[in-house]
């Protein structure tokens, strides 16, 4: 046994042992550098007799690998360390109140949106989405608006420079009716939903963001006729204005995916200079307002989204969200929806906690 080793071993050891980062690589280079000693130690085997070799080279081997193992574990220790201190020095009590309360709140558009979910659900509608960046297949073409119908112009379309895959020009969505679209191609018939999300259009003003919201009614089954619509429609304008006396007043109109074609006006009164929802329409000081466009799903809409249309019958509806809101809660600029300005937020916005259900009413007290 080489007694100079054996001692160098044990000072090599003993040092790993009380090193921090820094004198551990030291110590490594010491030893195991290319320099070190035991790499010349190793170096020695080369010019042994086997015998000798046989003898020295598990010795030397067995130092390599205690220092390099004690190197190991040492290492790992201080990292251990580190961590532990650093975890102490990181306090972080999460059970403290926030030094200032966050002032978030609801949306009026969220509001509503939940609102209308929380009324179709209860008859039967589940909620459908779509993309907001369309092609035009989905949003003119299968809605029975050729690439020369002159209701594409009038939609004051955001179209982008390429097309997909399929060569179809790629745009942003005019209105949620593609979605009519996508979910019949899916899920075929019959079927019930409602479409909310956002639309665009360039145009602009106190009545027209280019970015704005509607949802979309789509029923297809046999047998649907324009009473179910009117009936539905009803139905839902009195859960969501919370007033028995809401009319409706149905005008023939002209949209290239229905036929026939339905506006629907809602009666309003004159509550101190206020107009109020509710009432008869026609009586003095009352007075009718647009609010939806709606009809008998057209069947060559139908036919493009892949269903017999001499089975199937649909109606459908398309509502401004933003107006909704607008109407319900008396906002009256819509510009101010999208502005993110704080206080118009606490003062029009809703409790996180104040969800719609029907049982309590959907309407929010915030
Ligand atoms: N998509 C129409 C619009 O944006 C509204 C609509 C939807 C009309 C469904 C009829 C049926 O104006």
């Amino acid at each position: 046994m080489d007694t100079t080793d054996q001692t160098r071993l044990d000072e090599a050891l003993a040092a790993i042992a009380k090193a921090d980062a820094d004198t551990l690589e030291a110590q490594r280079i010491a030893a195991l550098g290319k320099a070190g000693w035991i790499s010349a130690a190793l170096k020695t085997l080369g010019a042994m007799t086997p015998e000798q070799r046989q003898a020295e080279g598990p010795r030397i081997q067995g130092m390599r690998a205690a220092v390099a193992e004690a190197i190991e574990a040492r290492k790992a220790m201080l990292e251990a360390q580190a961590l532990e201190s650093q975890l102490a020095r990181e306090v972080l009590d999460l059970t403290l109140p926030a030094r200032e309360m966050p002032r978030g709140s609801v949306h009026p558009v969220s509001q509503v949106m939940d609102e209308l979910a929380e009324i179709f659900a209860d008859l039967g509608f589940s909620v459908a989405t779509g993309p907001e960046i369309e092609d035009d297949w989905h949003n003119f073409t299968a809605l029975n608006m050729a690439e020369t119908h002159p209701a594409r112009a009038m939609h004051d379309t955001f179209y982008f420079p390429d097309v997909d895959a399929e060569g179809r020009k790629m745009l942003l969505r005019t209105h949620t009716s593609p979605v009519q679209i996508r979910a019949m191609v899916e899920h075929g018939a019959p079927l019930r939903i409602i479409a909310p999300g956002r639309v665009y259009r360039s145009d602009s003003d106190a009545t027209h963001t280019p970015m704005f919201h509607q949802v979309e009614g789509l029923v297809i089954d046999e047998g649907i006729h324009l009473g179910h619509l009117k009936w539905t429609l009803e139905t839902f304008l009195k859960a969501f204005f919370e007033r028995d006396d809401i009319v409706l007043r149905l005008r023939p109109s002209y949209f290239p995916f229905t036929e026939p074609s339905v506006e629907v006006d809602v009666g309003w009164q004159d509550v101190n200079g206020r107009r109020v929802l509710g009432g008869d329409g026609d009586a003095p000081g009352h007075g009718w307002m647009e609010l939806l466009g709606s009809g008998m799903v057209n069947r060559r809409v139908l036919e493009f989204a892949g269903l017999d249309a001499d089975k199937w019958q649909g109606f459908a509806f398309g509502v401004g969200v933003d107006r909704l809101a607008m109407l319900k809660y008396g906002m009256d600029d819509l510009r101010a929806f999208f502005d993110g300005d704080g206080r118009w937020l606490s003062h029009y916005g809703f409790s996180a906690f104040d969800q719609p259900t029907l049982s309590a009413g959907v309407g929010a007290r915030a």
